[in-house]
């Protein structure tokens, strides 16, 4: 296994490409879907069985675990793949995204963002500096820099202002880094701008020239629709580096996802499929369903009799039906794990699909069978 970070490119396809990226500490095949895992565990899930579904590496959250057990703990207990116990690659967020969608009292300067705890109200402050050294301490193998993702609409002056300051603090998050970080471990640059597209180019095109071994297209799925972010993308990616990782970060539901591969993305994080399938709602191959509804309570069938995931396969819908009328905590763990499943089979199906010169064929067949519209 290479003690390097590299990405190789195995096909092209239109925009849409597959290719593996290498750490110390596994293989990532792209387009990538990374369970989110923010407090060191991926919600409901044993970590074998997030291997299984055919995940390479998952997603922690600096901000969750700087308050709670504490990056310094984390390390001292030998760092997060072993106190989780996934040996396999894990990508970490920054924290300046969390902290502004969970912690009320919040303040943003040059400096960085102070805020207090959404669990017991302490006062913290993260600066680039420091959220990189709570991700060298957690051991990430890829790390975000700290950047402020304002919402969507926002004017353009003040989109280009905050634009600005995450670019200062990727300067300062790539000084922290190689101070910090450990042969092998990567850090990336986050794209921000909003929806203008001289603001997307700008932040590119200075991240760029600071260096990164791969870079987020942050501040999309906050609230400007699926139609908007696809344009975005596409205004975007375009001019990104062809040789480097590109990674849409929080985004999305399956259709998100095939558009957004279509448009050049490689690797993908979201709650979906763990949150909603905690709530009861599943994807299935011909959209998604609320298991909850009545229409389920003496439904004999699996969600997916050929699937080889226990959980889609081994259970029936009227079953799971009765999981989550009755609160019973295997619901949400079976759905979970369904969902999970399925999102990954979806990436496996994109990966060989552009591989093989298919892409636009499986993108009609996605849009067929799920009925989506907007891919
Ligand atoms: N997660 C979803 N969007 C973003 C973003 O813009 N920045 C960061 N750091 N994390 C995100």
């Amino acid at each position: 296994m290479s003690a390097e970070f590299s990405f190789a490119l195995n096909a092209i396809d239109g925009p849409a490409r597959t290719g593996v990226i290498s750490t110390p500490r596994g293989e990532i095949r792209t387009p990538a879907f990374m369970p989110v895992g923010t407090a060191g565990t991926v919600k409901a899930m044993l970590v074998d069985h997030v291997r299984a579904t055919g995940a390479d590496i998952v997603l922690g959250n600096t901000y969750h675990l700087m308050l709670r057990p504490t990056a310094e703990r984390v390390a001292s207990l030998g760092g997060l793949h072993k106190f989780m116990n996934w040996p396999h690659p894990i990508l970490t967020d920054s924290g300046g995204f969390q902290v502004m969608s969970l912690s009320k009292l919040r303040k943003l300067t040059e400096e960085g963002v102070s805020f207090q705890s959404h669990i017991d109200g302490s006062k913290h402050m993260l600066t680039p500096e420091r959220s990189i050294e709570i991700q060298c301490l957690l051991g990430s193998d890829i790390q975000m820099q700290l950047d402020e993702c304002p919402a969507i609409p926002i004017e353009h002056d003040k989109a280009r202002e905050s634009m600005l300051l995450s670019v200062r603090w990727a300067e300062r998050s790539k000084r922290a880094f190689e101070e910090k970080s450990q042969p092998g471990q990567a850090l990336f640059g986050i794209v921000q701008g909003a929806n203008y597209e001289d603001l997307r180019r700008e932040s590119l095109d200075k991240l760029m020239e600071i260096g990164f071994p791969g870079y987020s297209i942050g501040g999309l799925a906050v609230g400007e629709g699926r139609e908007e972010m696809f344009r975005v993308l596409e205004f975007t990616t375009p001019h990104m580096d062809g040789a480097k990782p590109r990674y849409l970060m929080g985004v999305g539901k399956p259709a998100d996802i095939v558009g957004a591969v279509a448009r050049g993305v490689d690797m993908f994080d979201c709650v979906a499929p763990t949150r909603s399938g905690r709530h009861g709602q599943a994807w299935t191959r011909a959209g998604a369903i609320n298991i909850k509804n009545a229409q389920f309570s003496d439904d004999p069938e699996p969600l997916d009799p050929s699937s080889a995931c226990p959980a889609s396969r081994d259970y029936s819908k009227a079953y799971l039906h009765h999981l989550f009328r009755a609160g019973e905590y295997l619901g949400p763990m079976l759905l979970t794990w369904h969902n999970l499943h399925y999102y990954q089979e979806l990436m496996a199906g994109m990966r060989a699909a552009i591989a093989a010169g298919g892409f636009s064929d499986f993108v009609a067949q996605f849009r067929a069978e799920t009925g989506e519209t907007i891919v």
